[in-house]
């Protein structure tokens, strides 16, 4: 029988909260059809959060009631980024059915980017979990740097472990392990993987990975070998954090399928539809994609 492997494209969100040129509403959404026909099941949106720390989200409260018109009858899920209650109350209003709590290992990290320690970002994400859950959200967790961070040295293995425990206490039915910088390897994904299989059921676990490296697909090849089943990625291979300084893009989309379709798993993604849509958005922000099979494929066509 062939494996199914789950995608959760990020591209929306993660791929566009970098890009210094706003891009437009009607684009996004555009983007956000074209996505919505290549067979993807999950497709972030956005992000409720300070306009002035992330300006490309700026728009969330007009983009995402337009995007449930391409999402909605397809069954598409369409998480967004929410990291208090006042995110929330407008998610709420919003009709939102999925929200993305996000957090790392790192208090510096966390400092910088969500102006809160790991202490704190948990007191809030208590409140905001079970505020969600009661209005039949679903509630994913992020746990970022978890194979690195930009500015502290060491994670150890008991901060992965205690922030994985926390987000599954709070409800979370599946956590994205967030390499937030791009330079985990192959081999310490699998001793990470390995350990959290120790401790937690790996079906409730996805990877995330930035490329910043290039390490990314060996990184996806080796969670796949200790048994991960679902990756985020980004189409085109857009994306990164603006609070983790020196990151690039999210792992390609378009590399992930086409690695995952060689290796012989399913994905549901029609790789035509899926250039479609990673053709457009490059052409909207005016720079080349840093996916390697995008160019390949577009040399083909
Ligand atoms: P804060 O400054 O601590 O919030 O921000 P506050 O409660 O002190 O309020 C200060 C002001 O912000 C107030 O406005 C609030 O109303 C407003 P004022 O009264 O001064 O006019 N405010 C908000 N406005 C809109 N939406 C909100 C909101 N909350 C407060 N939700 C906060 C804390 C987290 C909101 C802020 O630091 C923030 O927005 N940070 C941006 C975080 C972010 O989006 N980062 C990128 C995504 S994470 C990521 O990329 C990693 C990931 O991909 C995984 C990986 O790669 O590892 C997920
Ligand atoms: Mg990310």
């Amino acid at each position: 029988m062939t494996k199914k492997i789950k995608i959760v494209e990020v591209g929306p969100r993660d791929g566009l909260q970098n890009e210094k040129s706003f891009v437009a509403t009607e684009d996004k959404l555009e983007f956000i059809r074209l996505l919505s026909e290549t067979g993807l099941s999950t497709i972030e949106v956005t992000s409720f959060v300070r306009p002035d720390k992330i300006p490309q989200m700026k728009d969330a409260a007009n983009l995402y009631p337009q995007v449930l018109k391409f999402t909605q009858e397809k069954g598409i899920a369409t998480p967004c980024l929410v990291p208090n209650l006042k995110g929330l109350e407008v998610a709420k209003e919003l009709g939102v059915t999925e929200i993305s709590m996000f957090t790392a290992t790192s208090s510096t990290f966390n400092q910088k980017n969500i102006n809160a320690t790991i202490e704190e970002a948990h007191a809030r994400q208590i409140e905001v979990a079970k505020a969600a859950l009661n209005e039949g959200m679903k509630v994913r967790g992020y746990l970022s740097t978890v194979f690195g961070c930009p500015y502290e040295k060491d994670i150890e293995d008991k901060d992965i472990l205690d922030g994985i425990q926390r987000l599954l206490d709070l409800g979370c039915y599946e956590i994205s392990l967030g390499d937030t910088i791009g330079v985990a390897n192959p081999d310490q994904v699998k001793r990470i993987t390995k350990l959290i299989a120790k401790n937690f059921d790996l079906k409730q676990m996805a990877m995330h990975f930035h490329d910043t490296e290039g390490m990314a697909l060996a990184n996806i090849y080796a969670s796949l070998e200790e048994g991960i089943e679902v990756f985020d990625s980004s189409a085109a291979g857009l994306g990164g954090c603006p609070y983790a300084k020196g990151a690039s893009g999210n792992v390609a989309t378009d590399d992930v399928v086409n690695l995952l379709h060689k290796l012989g798993y399913e994905t549901g993604v029609d790789m035509d539809k899926l250039h479609d849509a990673s053709s457009f958005i490059i052409s909207k922000i005016g720079h080349t994609a840093p996916s390697k099979f995008f160019q390949a494929y577009k040399g083909r066509k």
